[in-house]
């Protein structure tokens, strides 16, 4: 089992994790969390101009590339939907899609999505519809606070994508999203809805 469908803390923020907020009260992306594994976010302040296919346009940013993906499509490209939770990979608000797998974005440099195809939760909802978890999320009242559920619906719809699809319960065992509300309940009951128990 994993984040939110067990007994599993928070991350706890710790000397090393204290976010900074910064001048506008909102975290910025050069606070000093480790990234991709580095435990520096040295970057020698050295931008690149990058064309990153996002929601299916072509987007033109000029950053470092090792600034995580997160902040450039929260600070570059004014995607908001797509949260900060806690930097380290662990609490699964951040999640994106790449070429249609789910992955933490505030853990996975700019680089790293270059050639690939990014999808955020601004970018799933086709011709004006939304999808069908969504629907779900709807029709059981999932959300509360919803900051955790763009990372949620993110991650719910990678694992619809799979072939086998898993079951309601295999699924929540694999949604590794935290939900400080504590939602789950209802998101298995969307999941029940979606895929059967
Ligand atoms: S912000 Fe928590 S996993 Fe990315
Ligand atoms: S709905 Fe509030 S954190 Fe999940």
């Amino acid at each position: 089992m994993t984040a939110g469908f067990d007994d599993r803390q928070p991350p706890v923020a710790g000397p090393d994790h204290d976010v900074d907020q910064g001048a506008s009260g909102s975290p910025s992306w050069n606070t000093p969390w480790p990234v991709a594994g580095s435990k520096s976010r040295s970057t020698a302040g050295l931008n690149r101009k990058m064309n990153l296919l996002v929601n299916g346009s072509v987007r033109s940013v000029e950053s470092p590339p090792d600034k995580p993906l997160l902040w450039v499509l929260r600070e570059d490209l004014g995607l908001t939907g797509t949260k900060y939770g806690c930097g380290i990979g662990r609490c699964g608000s951040c999640m994106v899609h790449l070429d249609g797998v789910a992955v933490p974005s505030c853990m996975l440099p700019l680089a790293a999505a270059e050639g690939l195809a990014v999808t955020t939760i601004e970018g799933v909802a086709a011709g004006g519809r939304i999808t069908m978890v969504q629907q779900a999320w709807l029709d059981h009242g999932v959300s509360q606070c919803g900051y955790c559920q763009p990372g949620m619906i993110m991650g719910v719809l990678a694992l619809l994508g799979e072939s086998p699809r898993p079951s309601a319960a295999g699924a929540a065992a694999r949604l590794n999203v935290l939900c400080r509300c504590g939602t789950y309940p209802r998101v298995l009951k969307a999941l029940r809805a979606l895929l059967g128990s």
